[in-house]
């Protein structure tokens, strides 16, 4: 198809998709779901995004010449996320008669990704399912890779299958409409994808970071773009998280702590945790010395300039009590039955790894000088 579209593929043999990114997106989806072959569509949005984005969705759909069998809408944030919205969400689907050949289309932000992917790859034993992330966020991490999960009252995200999309339509124009604290958070990511493995990236959003975030629409589909093909990259290498893919992991052990303390309602946006998150794992490569001193300074610089927070004070509006940090990082759900915390740590800005050689002391004297702070 002749179109300004950049298309970034993920090369998973027979489950091989596409990742198309650009403006307007959305308006050619029809085109790109018939390229595929793929039957009627059932679409699972959220209250605002479905006012601004169905819409053209749904045309360019029926203008191909594709059946929409239903447009549903679910909660916004985790609430998606729920059993309850997941039961709500397959009785739906099986009452607008999803057959085997349909395909599911989440078109939101993560966690209605999240929640159609999940129902996508358990309705009818699994059906097709097409990503229509409508944040950064979503865009540059939980559309692709096929993680799909609900939350349980254990924690987020246990319950849940890969089940990888046909398809991911970016469109960078849906970034128009989503509040700037949305935005930023969802730069949080991008910035991590330079920092885990591609200096170069990092270097070039110091560079164009503001432009971006001001509304620069070819700065931002080629920074989705990019993170996608690292992205990409990563799953193709380690689809199911056995290695590699961890790495996508830098700043979420801290991260995910850090949002528990903030107590899971929001109030902490995930990126704006990861921000944080990704300046404790440099400042940590910095005591270990494995990086050089101003690194981590560095690092918290570039997440400042974008308007995100860089300390867990900052992010919490009071210190993290290192006592609580270090059992808040001790349940995280990565942890092996042999008790080793899983850490991303880096050997330089766009080298990070994983190790699992951090002991309980070593972590408690590391918080002690930092979670306050
Ligand atoms: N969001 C991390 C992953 O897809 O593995």
């Amino acid at each position: 198809m002749n179109t300004p579209h950049r298309r970034v593929p993920v090369a998973l043999g027979d489950r091989a998709y596409e990742v198309v990114v650009g403006p307007e997106v959305l308006g050619a989806a029809g085109q790109y779901h018939r390229e595929l072959g793929l039957g009627p569509a059932l679409i699972v949005t959220e209250p605002e995004v479905a006012a601004h984005h169905a819409p053209a969705l749904v045309d360019s759909l029926r203008d191909a010449g594709v059946s929409v069998r239903a447009v549903l809408e679910v909660p916004s944030g985790e609430p998606a996320k729920s059993h309850a919205s997941f039961e709500q969400l397959v009785e739906r689907l099986l009452a607008a008669e999803i057959r085997r050949d349909c395909s599911v289309y989440a078109v939101g932000g993560g966690c209605v990704g999240d929640l159609a992917g999940f129902a996508a790859g358990t309705v009818l034993r699994g059906v097709s399912f097409v990503q229509a992330p409508t944040t950064l966020l979503a865009q540059v991490d939980s559309s692709v890779g096929g993680k799909t999960a609900i939350n349980t009252r254990a924690g987020k995200n246990l319950l849940g299958v890969f089940h990888q999309p046909r398809l991911v339509l970016a469109d960078i124009a849906t970034l128009r409409t989503l509040p700037l604290r949305e935005l930023r958070a969802g730069y949080g990511e991008v910035v991590k994808y330079g920092l885990l493995g591609d200096a170069d990236l990092f270097v070039w959003l110091e560079r164009h970071g503001p432009a971006l975030l001001a509304g620069d629409e070819e700065l931002r589909t080629e920074a989705v773009e990019r993170c996608c093909r690292i992205k990409a990259q990563v799953i193709v290498d380690d689809e199911r998280e056995q290695g590699g893919r961890a790495l996508l992991n830098l700043g979420h052990t801290f991260g995910h702590a850090l949002e528990a303390e903030a107590g899971m309602d929001g109030t902490l946006r995930h990126g704006e945790a990861v921000a944080v998150g990704c300046v404790l794992a440099f400042r940590f490569s910095e005591r270990r010395g494995l990086v050089p001193a101003g690194t981590a300074d560095r690092v918290a610089r570039h997440f400042a300039q974008a308007g995100l927070p860089t300390s867990p004070r900052e992010a919490l509006g009071r210190p993290w009590p290192a006592a609580t940090a270090l059992q808040q990082m001790q349940s995280d759900k990565k942890i092996r039955s042999d008790n080793r915390l899983p850490l991303v740590l880096a050997r330089a800005i766009g080298a990070a790894f994983l190790t699992r050689d951090c002991s309980r002391d070593e972590l408690a004297r590391f918080l002690c000088a930092e979670a306050a702070n």
